[in-house]
């Protein structure tokens, strides 16, 4: 196939960043009753990763940001476009996509927040490529962030949740294919079923209310998020796979082409469980929740860095991302790196 017209979009730089200080299980014994045999045989998680107070997502959005920016060797004022991706913003509005823009000097470049939960990386990457591929923009920051820590309820009642998520982000920079030599993004695919809304979510604040926050929703613990975890693992375990076949029947591929699949880090069993589902070996999965956690939006950017950096991610590789979360919403793509 002559592919010399095609423009792809294509990753030019990678980074992440964690808050440095390290939560361990034994940490969070201290805090419920909860114990690390527990969480290591039903998650895989071992430690995450928490801010100290004063820290938001967007503070760990621009160090990743930076890092992008350097792995790609490019001026930051070149960055046509902003896209973030965060169920955590600093605020209730605006989201963190401005406050990126204006720590990194962009001027009046244009801003974006995508708010897909744990799909969010792969929804905001869907957009970034069809900009790009359109020709819209030609130098695209693609953060997605996270801080979790400040809203989980350290309690008894809380630790089904407070266990699993942990504070991070990702980024990448990405540019048109100069060569069309085939490599970029393939093709997105992105799903949602808004039926299962109150089966994963932070329910209040809440502009149904008049007014939002009433003391209540405070003692009653409404403002921390929730989720029926047995359903979101049934839902996951079967969603990732279908969107990945989605992706391999659009491009003509099957999974042994795949060389490096990355699901959303929301529990190894769940990862594992995907790998098993898609009949792909287990060593082409990239699997890092032991050390962070679920970082939600942030996921699949901090573990597709690693992967990267780590040698494991070559040129020319087939790379398969998936995710699914609150909503709900999953989805996945396709990357020939
Ligand atoms: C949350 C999850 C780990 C629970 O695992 P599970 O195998 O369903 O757990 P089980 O049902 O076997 O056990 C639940 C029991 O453990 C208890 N439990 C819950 N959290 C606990 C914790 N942190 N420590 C110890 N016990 C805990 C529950 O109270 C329950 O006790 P009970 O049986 O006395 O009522 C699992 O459902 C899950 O991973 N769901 C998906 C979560 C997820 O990925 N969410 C984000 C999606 S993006």
């Amino acid at each position: 196939m002559n592919t010399s017209m095609t423009v792809r979009t294509v990753v030019t730089g990678t980074g992440h960043f964690v808050p440095p200080r390290i939560v361990t299980n034994q940490d969070l014994e201290k805090l419920m009753d909860t114990s690390d045999e527990w969480i290591r045989e039903r998650s895989g998680i071992r430690e995450r990763h928490h801010v100290d107070a004063g820290v938001g997502a967007s503070d760990l959005a621009i160090e990743a940001a930076r890092r992008a920016i350097a792995d790609a060797g490019v001026d930051p004022a070149t960055i046509d476009f902003v896209i973030a991706a965060t169920l955590s913003p600093d605020h209730y509005f605006p989201g963190i996509g401005v406050i990126i823009q204006a720590k990194l000097g962009l001027g009046t470049t244009g801003a974006l927040d995508v708010r897909n939960q744990c799909s969010g990386f792969i929804y905001a990457l869907s957009v970034a490529d069809q900009y790009i591929r359109t020709g819209t923009y030609k130098r695209i920051l693609l953060v997605a962030a996270e801080v979790q820590s400040t809203n989980l309820d350290f309690t008894d009642r809380g630790r089904d949740m407070s266990v699993l998520f942990g504070d991070g982000a990702g980024a990448l920079i990405l540019e048109p294919s100069a060569d069309g030599d085939g490599r970029g993004v393939l093709s997105t695919h992105l799903f949602a079923d808004g039926n299962f809304v109150s089966h994963l979510w932070m329910e209040k604040p809440s502009s149904r209310d008049c007014p939002t926050f009433v003391p209540e929703f405070f003692t009653e613990g409404r403002f921390f998020p929730k989720m029926e975890g047995r359903n979101v693992f049934v839902n996951a375990c079967q969603r990732m796979p279908e969107s990945i076949r989605a992706a391999l029947e659009k491009n003509g591929l099957t999974i042994d082409d795949v060389d490096v699949l990355i699901p959303h880090q929301a529990n190894d069993r769940i990862s594992l469980m995907v790998a098993k589902g898609l009949k792909i070996p287990v060593e082409k999965v990239v699997r890092n929740i032991d050390r962070f956690g679920n970082t939600t939006a942030a996921s699949i950017p901090i573990a597709l860095d690693e992967a990267v950096k780590g040698g494991r991610i070559k040129r020319g590789d087939l790379v398969a991302l998936t995710a699914f979360g609150s909503g709900y919403t999953w989805a996945s793509a396709l990357l020939r790196w």
